[in-house]
């Protein structure tokens, strides 16, 4: 019988941005790389990824899937014996979804302090046992600077929604004629 990953303890209460907060870091290798020296985007894309499904699955005390992910521009190159570092938090929740914003830095070998590479925001979405969607708890901001990121993940919410929206009405439209 598959267990039901959603805690009998589940509340609703409002889970502080810190409880989701997390730290990955790992130094770049040889299979992370291209022959110059220089790592595949797709790497940096998968931590990315990993940072934002353990900060979605802290809050959620559970599964969650990546749902979407936002544009994302590479600032820096990132090099063969970097240290990446993928920095995640749960910015704010809906029903059943959560917008985690990811921040990357690297710190070069020998070099002092660390140069920003690249800020992702991704969607992940709860899940119970059979894969459906589960309600997940709100976010509590609790620092001038996740009170800011609460409203800015709401404005991309809008955004997704009704871009979404207007694709599938002019798909319909484009049927229809
Ligand atoms: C993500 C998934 C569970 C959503 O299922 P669904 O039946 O479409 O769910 P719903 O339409 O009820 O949407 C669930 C939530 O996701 C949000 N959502 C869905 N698509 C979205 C998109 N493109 N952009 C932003 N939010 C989106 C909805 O707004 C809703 O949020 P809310 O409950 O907080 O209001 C389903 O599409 C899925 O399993 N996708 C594959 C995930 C996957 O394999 N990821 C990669 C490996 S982890």
């Amino acid at each position: 019988m598959a267990l039901d990953p959603v805690p009998s303890d589940f509340t609703g209460e409002p889970v502080p941005t810190e409880r989701s907060k997390v730290t990955l870091a790992r130094v770049m290798g040889v299979m992370d790389a291209n022959n110059y020296g220089d790592v595949h985007g797709g790497v940096i894309m998968r931590s990315v990824d990993e940072a934002g499904a353990v900060a979605a699955v802290r809050h959620s005390n559970g599964p969650a899937v990546t749902a979407f992910m936002d544009q994302m521009a590479f600032l820096e190159p990132v090099k063969l014996g970097d240290l990446l570092t993928t920095r995640a938090q749960v910015n704010w929740s809906g029903r059943t979804s959560m917008e985690v914003g990811i921040r990357v830095t690297v710190q070069r070998m020998g070099l002092e302090g660390e140069v920003h590479v690249a800020t992702a925001h991704l969607v992940f979405v709860a899940i119970d046992a059979q894969g459906r969607p589960r309600p997940v708890p709100p976010v509590q901001p609790e620092t001038e600077h996740d009170r800011l990121r609460f409203q800015e993940a709401q404005i991309r919410r809008t955004s997704r929604l009704e871009r979404r929206a207007a694709i599938k009405r002019l798909r319909e439209q484009g049927l229809d004629s």
